[in-house]
């Protein structure tokens, strides 16, 4: 098969390096990729908003199918302009991808199939959005509905930072567009679970469940990030847990997008929350999803894939042939933990340009790229989060000891990571 993968970051060097070991790869393109995906293939350059060039490259190169990494393409509609023009692709269309693109849209589909999540509103006047916040007397979230970078979510400690929040997405338009519409939701407590599937619109594999950090510093300090590190399996995601993920929340999100016309090839991601519940005097664990996302998320995949068993390219050609109900996906023993080594500055205005040293890592040891990039023959920083550091071993205690000591082997200027990726595992 010859595979063209959509994008540049950790997630993508990860999707790369597993098409890598499948026996029926013939090539594999990244476009544009970094300079981790080099090693798995060839980097291309190409414009990802010109889908008639995206076109013009698959066929002229051959291309048996592509598999998009980011949600920016995948909301653009590129799954769309591909499929219409014969080529199969790993990834939903614009109207499924709406279920990360949208958070009105996922937050009324979420009601409409009473999938579990927190009360909210949605609003896209100031006006009768501040109505509302003095109208309520709980503690909320404020979430820009359109895609934000990661950046659309705000936890406000003040009803004054919440009107300022208001302010500064629909009035003074912050993210633009998305923020045109808000959505003002009850704030949460309680750990939070990602939990990935495999899904060609109608049979949904759950893949092991993870645990991201999201923020920089160490015992959930400083500002949230895209993601400082990840593990796989999360111990506290119990398999009653996972049942009640796949019936109350995975099986009626597939099948709701199936009936409304925009039945979902690719991944979902489902961000939950493990709340408690006061259930007749005792407590007891309630899951409720947070956001969904239409594709791998990032660090997750990185900790996730190296425990995949099963090759990538059938199970995603398994998806896009709708046979995924005849198909095995088998899982390795053990854990996996991915640490996220990022520049000075990350989040808010992370350094580049720094030169990269290595020295030899062990075999099961993965440095996935996420920024980085070549020049004259070497590895430079490319943005704020530099490489994931992952290893894959027996037990999440020893995976984090080998990946903690093997973080001396990468070096360059002003990088930070946390010390405690996977310690809540333990
Ligand atoms: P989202 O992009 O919607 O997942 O939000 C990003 C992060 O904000 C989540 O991973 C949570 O840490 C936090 N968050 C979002 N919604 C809530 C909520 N309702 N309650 C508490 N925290 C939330
Ligand atoms: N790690 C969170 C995400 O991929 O959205």
């Amino acid at each position: 098969m010859k595979i063209l993968i959509i994008g540049s970051g950790g997630r993508e060097h990860a999707m790369a390096w597993k098409v890598a070991q499948s026996p029926r790869l013939t090539k594999l393109y990244i476009a544009p990729g970094n300079a981790g995906t080099a090693s798995c293939g060839e980097n291309v350059v190409l414009d990802l908003e010109d889908h008639s060039a995206i076109i013009r490259f698959c066929k002229e190169k051959q291309i048996d199918l592509v598999l998009i990494g980011p949600e920016g393409p995948l909301a653009a509609g590129l799954a769309d302009s591909l499929s219409a023009a014969g080529i199969r692709c790993f990834g939903p269309r614009k109207a499924a991808a709406q279920i990360e693109a949208s958070k009105v849209f996922a937050k009324n589909f979420m009601a409409r199939y009473r999938i579990p999540t927190a009360r909210y509103a949605t609003f896209n006047q100031f006006e009768k959005a501040v109505h509302y916040l003095q109208s309520i007397d709980y503690p909320i979230v404020i979430k820009a509905s359109g895609l934000a970078a990661g950046k659309g979510v705000v936890l406000p400690e003040s009803l004054d930072e919440a009107k300022a929040t208001l302010e500064s997405m629909l009035v003074n338009k912050i993210f633009g567009d998305a923020g045109d519409e808000v959505v003002i939701e009850e704030r949460l407590i309680g750990e939070e679970v990602s939990l990935m599937a495999f899904t060609d619109g109608e049979t949904v594999v759950p893949m092991l469940a993870a645990q991201d950090h999201k923020r920089l510093l160490d015992a959930d300090c400083g500002p949230n990030t895209g993601g400082m590190g990840a593990y796989a399996p999360a111990p506290i995601f119990t398999a009653d847990l996972m049942n009640e993920a796949i019936e109350k929340i995975l099986k009626p999100a597939i099948n709701g997008l199936r009936f409304e016309g925009a039945a979902f090839v690719g991944v979902l991601y489902a961000g939950l929350i493990l709340t408690l519940r006061p259930a007749q005097g005792r407590a007891s664990n309630e899951l409720r999803v947070l956001e969904f996302n239409c594709r791998f998320g990032d660090p997750e995949t990185q900790a996730v894939l190296p425990l995949l068993e099963t090759d990538l390219l059938d199970i995603a050609e398994a998806c896009v042939n709708a046979t995924l109900n005849q198909f095995d996906i088998r899982w390795k023993d053990g854990a996996s933990v991915c640490v996220v080594l990022a520049s000075k500055g990350y989040p808010e205005k992370a350094e580049s340009g720094k030169i990269v040293s290595f020295e030899a890592l062990p075999e099961d040891v993965f440095c996935f790229h996420a920024g980085t990039k070549t020049e004259s023959g070497r590895v430079i920083t490319a943005g704020g989060r530099v490489f994931g550091l992952t290893v894959a071993s027996n037990s999440i205690e020893s995976a984090i000891e080998a990946a903690y000591s093997n973080i001396r082997n990468v070096s360059f200027e002003g990088m930070q990571y946390r010390r405690d990726i996977a310690r809540r595992a333990l």
